[in-house]
C-alpha cells in the first residue's frame, strides 16, 4: 500500500499555515518524488513533518523561508546507517533562520533538550521525530550554520522489501550529511585544462564528478541529474552569459542550502567583493593546489553557507 507523501505533506502544512502567516514566514514545498511504497504510519509521518516545520518556523524571523523537499535517492545509504542497498525517500526541511549553535547540535535529538523559554518548548519534538523515523528503519540528520539556517534530512526506506530488510539501523546524527566520498560534484569551468585537472583531483579522492563548461550547460546537467548533485564547484567568470554567482543563485532557488565552492582567477580580495561573508569562506584562488581544492570542498560539504538570504538579497 503506497503512501502519497505529497498530499500528506500538504494536509499537514494546511494546519501550520496560520502559524506561519502570523509570523510572516513563507513555507514552500517541492516534490521530486512522492510515492512511499514501504509501510508507514500516516499519522506518525505527519507528526514528523509538523514537528520539523514547526521548529523551522519558530527559528525563522519575519520574511524568512522554510522549504520542504521530497526526493528519492537510490542505493546510497546514509552514513552510519549500515549497508542497506535500496531506494530511500528523503525529506529535507530547510530554513534560513537562526540556526543551531555548534555546541547544541549534537544534543537536539535528546528528549527534553530545548533552548526555548519555559512554556514555549518541551524539547520533545525532535526526539519524537527520531523515534518515529527509527521505527520506520530510516535515519535523520541535521546540518546547521548559526545565523544562516538549518536543514533536517529524513531518510525513509522507499520500498516494502527494503523497509523490512535487516540492513538499516536508525540513527540520528549531527554529522555532515554524507561522507565526502559519496558526494556528487558539479564542476563548472570553461578552461579545458583546469577542468580536467580539477576533475582528476576530485575523482582520485573518490568524489563523483559531472562537468559543464558554463552556466547554462550546468543548469541542464543539474536538471538531468535531478536531486543528485551535492555540491557546486564553479569558476566565477565564465562565457555563456552567466557567471558563477548567478549560477549558484539560480541553483539555490531549487536547493537553498546547496554547498558551493567558487574558484577565481582574481585575488580573493577582488573576487570576494561580490560574495557574502559566508560565501567567502568557500572561495579559492586559481590556480588552486589539489589540497586547497579538496579542503574547500570538504569544508563546504561540512558547513554549507546557507545563504538564501545573502544571495537573494542581492
Ligand atoms: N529548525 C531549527 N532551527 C534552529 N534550532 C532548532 C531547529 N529545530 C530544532 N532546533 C533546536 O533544537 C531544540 C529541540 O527541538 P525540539 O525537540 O523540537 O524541542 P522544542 O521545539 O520544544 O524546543 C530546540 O529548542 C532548538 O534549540
Ligand atoms: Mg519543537
Amino acid at each position: 500500500m503506497a503512501t502519497n507523501v505529497e498530499s500528506l505533506t500538504k494536509e499537514t502544512l494546511e494546519l501550520l499555515r496560520p502559524f506561519a502567516a502570523k509570523r510572516s514566514v513563507d513555507v514552500a514545498i517541492e516534490t521530486a518524488a512522492k510515492e512511499l511504497a514501504g509501510p508507514v504510519d500516516a499519522g506518525q509521518l505527519q507528526q514528523v513533518i509538523s514537528n520539523l516545520v514547526m521548529n523551522a518556523i519558530q527559528a525563522t524571523a519575519a520574511g524568512g523561508h522554510v522549504k520542504l523537499r521530497w526526493y528519492e535517492r537510490r542505493a546510497e545509504p546514509p552514513p552510519d546507517v549500515g549497508g542497506a542497498e535500496g531506494t530511500y525517500l528523503c525529506l529535507d526541511v530547510a530554513d534560513d533562520g537562526e540556526g543551531i549553535r555548534p555546541e547544541n547540535l549534537p544534543r537536539v535529538f535528546e528528549p527534553f533538550f530545548t533552548t526555548k523559554e519555559p512554556g514555549k518548548g518541551t524539547g520533545l519534538g525532535l526526539s519524537t521525530v527520531y523515534g518515529i523515523v527509527s521505527q520506520h528503519r530510516g535515519a535523520v540528520f541535521v546540518q546547521s550554520v548559526p545565523k544562516h539556517g538549518s536543514r533536517f534530512e529524513v531518510w525513509l526506506p522507499a520500498t516494502a522489501a527494503h523497509a523490512r530488510s535487516p540492513g538499516p539501523v536508525a540513527r540520528a546524527s549531527a554529522l555532515p550529511l554524507k561522507r565526502p566520498q559519496d558526494a556528487v560534484i558539479l564542476l563548472v569551468e570553461d578552461d579545458t585544462h583546469v577542468r580536467a585537472l580539477t576533475r582528476k583531483v576530485l575523482e582520485r579522492e573518490g568524489y563523483q564528478v559531472c562537468e559543464a563548461t558554463h552556466g547554462p550547460e550546468a543548469l541542464r546537467v543539474w536538471s538531468a541529474r535531478a536531486g543528485q548533485i551535492d555540491l557546486l564547484l564553479t569558476d566565477m567568470v565564465m562565457p555563456g552569459g552567466m557567471n558563477g554567482i548567478a549560477l549558484a543563485s539560480e541553483l539555490r532557488k531549487q536547493r537553498a542550502n546547496l554547498p558551493v565552492v567558487f574558484m577565481s582567477g582574481y585575488s580573493p580580495e577582488v573576487a570576494g567583493r561580490e560574495l557574502s561573508e559566508s560565501e567567502r569562506r568557500h572561495l579559492i584562488e586559481k590556480p588552486a593546489s589539489p589540497r586547497a581544492i579538496l579542503q574547500a570542498v570538504q569544508n563546504a560539504l561540512a558547513a554549507p553557507s546557507m545563504s538564501m538570504t545573502a544571495l537573494d538579497a542581492r
